[in-house]
């Protein structure tokens, strides 16, 4: 049980984070130091131009981020394989026998940011699942559907229906995490579904909903995807994080994008969330008068989902104002953050 002492300060387990981008390059170097000053292991998307397909290139990925961690940084990049129509069952087999590859991404083709590469119809992966059943990968799951009469805050949802269900019934032993879940439907599946099924839920859709994204104008710096939904079914991902089942940790989906792509005729999807991503947790968590409820969600769920060790090492958090950067100009780029120039009620020690 985590308490909040005299000073306001809450200790907890170092946090992990199940769903990062951390891109590579510049923006990786820029950014690498955000998420390893809070966060202890990240699960790190593959969707990099080329994507991450196989193990050699998660190898040399990680060699990369390894390469740019601050000085002293205990942070470890944990590795996933972005599954393509072309994954074959071999490709996990290689996978499996390492250890830094920790999971496997299912991206539709053309549901969100990079994901040209993305599956065109699951049944072509189905011997590539089969394995990971096998071997017990977890499959992560961006689940949207990107047929165009589908209309765009229903796409979860049509997911679900559509392809989860049917996957699941086909895949009994599977371990499935669903990514950035955004909606009451999600809840509600994983709820119903075996121990094998878990969900990450983003800072950012338990602090926003649609309404801050377009009343009053339309903040581009809002719009991620799965897109923000209304205001129920943010009170229902708000509940599922701090109701302590264990089926629901925490997966920022931070994901940089310079300004500039952003605020454009057409701009891109991803919200960047980690220079303050414990933070806006505990905030959130705060608001609901579950800050007891924090470690849990970002400490030990996850790892218990992947199996590994919680960390030992812990962190802490006091109760203060906090006013979030406007935005951080690195030397090629500039990228804002999430509420940028707002204030939440958390600081990092
Ligand atoms: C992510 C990105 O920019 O890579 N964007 C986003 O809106 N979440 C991709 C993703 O996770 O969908
Ligand atoms: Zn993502």
């Amino acid at each position: 049980m985590t308490t909040v002492n005299k000073k306001d300060i809450l200790t907890i387990i170092s946090p992990d984070d199940f769903h990062l981008h951390l891109r590579s390059g510049n923006i990786l170097k820029s950014v690498i130091g955000m998420s390893a000053s809070q966060m202890k292991r990240a699960i790190v998307m593959p969707n990099l131009t080329p994507p991450i397909t196989n193990t050699n290139a998660a190898r040399l990925y990680r060699e990369e981020i390894l390469s740019v961690l601050p000085k002293g940084s205990k942070f470890e990049p944990l590795m996933t394989l972005y599954l393509t129509d072309n994954t074959k069952a071999y490709d996990i087999n290689i996978a499996a026998q390492t250890d830094f590859v920790k999971a496997a991404k299912l991206y539709p083709l053309g549901a969100t940011t990079n994901s040209d590469n993305g599956v065109s119809d699951i049944k072509n992966i189905y011997p590539v699942l089969e394995e990971m059943q096998k071997v017990d990968m977890p499959v992560l799951i961006h689940g949207e559907v990107t047929r165009h009469d589908v209309d765009i805050f229903d796409r979860e949802a049509v997911f679900i229906e559509e392809v989860l269900v049917k996957l699941v019934h086909d895949f009994p032993n599977l371990r499935i995490v669903l990514e950035h879940i955004t909606s009451k439907d999600a809840i509600d599946f994983v709820l119903q579904t075996s121990k094998k099924i878990a969900a990450t839920i983003t800072a950012h859709h338990l602090l926003a909903n649609r309404n801050d994204m377009l009343v009053g104008g339309i903040r581009p710096h809002y719009y991620c995807l799965p897109v923000l939904k209304r205001s129920n079914h943010q009170a229902a991902l708000i509940k599922a994080a701090t109701s302590g089942n264990p089926k629901f940790f925490l997966g920022t989906d931070s994901a940089p994008h310079s300004k500039t792509e952003k605020q454009s005729e057409c701009g891109c999807a991803g919200v960047f969330s980690a220079p303050n991503a414990i933070e806006l947790y505990a905030t959130a968590f705060e608001k609901a008068n579950s800050i007891d409820k924090l470690e849990d969600f970002a400490s030990k769920f996850g790892a218990d989902f992947y199996g590994i060790p919680y960390n030992t090492t812990t962190i802490s958090l006091q109760k203060q104002t906090t006013s979030i950067a406007k935005e951080y100009k690195f030397s090629d780029l500039t990228i804002v953050p999430f509420m940028a120039g707002q204030t939440i009620n958390w600081r990092l020690v």
